[in-house]
């Protein structure tokens, strides 16, 4: 385990949460106390970008404005408040979360953390989030950003392939923890996301440049063949990404009326230009999986396949 001086935790704690007090971005999540706030907001954060979690939050909160009105509302209706955000098994998985917590919890999310990670769809991400913002628990919150910001700060780190790995770095933010836990991991996210990017940090405006491991090296530009080894490409047809493609087919079904349906073909028509025959297995294959996560329905019409967003 590395060994941490006490004098730079100190210098790591002061010159963060003193940068923090006066950067701070002001985010809607960051001046409310309401935990299914809280919950549907680092949902949303998970795979967008703040601005478009900015824009979007307010709307989705007065369509579900608590976890009883998530819970009632069908899927379609997730889908469609989900619209902008990208990734809509999400909105799918955040729909169930909200049932199983009116069912078993009385709508109240629980504030321990072994029951919010009993939760379906709820991961030690979303947990710790949610017990260090929505509770105010003294628990690290460590997404992509701070581990590579940790892995900085603490390690030598000359390029993006040497971010120290996902179990070390929540043991180091766990013995980094501060008192003020909820600004220190705010404030960690915020460094992550102005500063301390990932492709060419901004060193020289940086709180802690003088405590840091590795703002000497040059500030961790990707060096040739160094950022490849974790990337696993995309699955894709036609150059197009597999995700691109899922998004095109729930956005279509988003703009058919209430309760309507598409046929396969027209389907593929409209989210593919020039679409052919021989695209239609690669459509099928697509709309399958779809409906296997809850986002749409498949029904056979005499000979026709048609296609919903999922009812439920
Ligand atoms: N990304 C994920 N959670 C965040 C938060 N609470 N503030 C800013 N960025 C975030």
């Amino acid at each position: 385990m590395i060994a941490l001086a006490p004098g730079k935790v100190n210098e790591l704690h002061t010159g963060i949460l003193r940068w923090y007090g006066r950067h701070r971005r002001d985010l809607q999540w960051r001046s409310t106390t309401d935990p299914y706030e809280i919950l549907v907001s680092e949902v949303m954060l998970q795979q967008t970008q703040v601005a478009r979690v900015q824009e979007k939050l307010p709307l989705f909160l007065k369509i579900f404005p608590t976890m009883r009105a998530l819970a009632r509302s069908s899927n379609a209706g997730v889908i469609r408040a989900w619209q902008g955000m990208g990734y809509n098994n999400r909105a799918v998985r955040l729909r169930r979360l909200a049932q199983s917590v009116v069912n078993d919890h009385d709508a109240i999310l629980p504030t321990d953390l072994n029951r919010l990670l009993s939760l379906p769809g709820v991961g030690p991400y979303t947990a710790y989030a949610l017990s260090c913002f929505a509770f105010r628990r003294r628990v690290p919150v460590v997404d992509v950003n701070v581990r590579r910001v940790l892995s900085r700060l603490i390690w030598k780190m000359r390029n993006p392939a040497e971010v120290r790995d996902e179990k070390e770095i929540w043991t180091l933010a766990d013995r980094l923890l501060p008192r003020r836990a909820y600004a220190w991991n705010q404030a960690l996210m915020d460094l992550g996301a102005t500063i301390c990017i990932a492709r060419k940090p901004l060193c020289s405006l940086c709180p802690v440049r003088a405590s840091c491991g590795s703002s000497h090296l040059g500030g961790g530009v990707f060096s040739r063949g160094s950022s490849k080894p974790f990337r696993v490409p995309e699955p894709s047809y036609d150059g197009i990404p597999r995700r691109i493609w899922r998004g095109k087919i729930i956005q279509r079904l988003r703009t058919l009326k209430s309760g309507g349906s598409i046929s396969l073909i027209d389907l593929g028509k409209s989210v593919k230009h020039g679409f052919r025959k021989t695209d239609r297995p690669w459509l099928l294959n697509l709309v399958q999986r779809l409906e296997q996560e809850g986002l749409l329905s498949i029904q056979t019409r005499s000979t026709n396949t048609m296609v919903s967003l999922s009812l439920e």
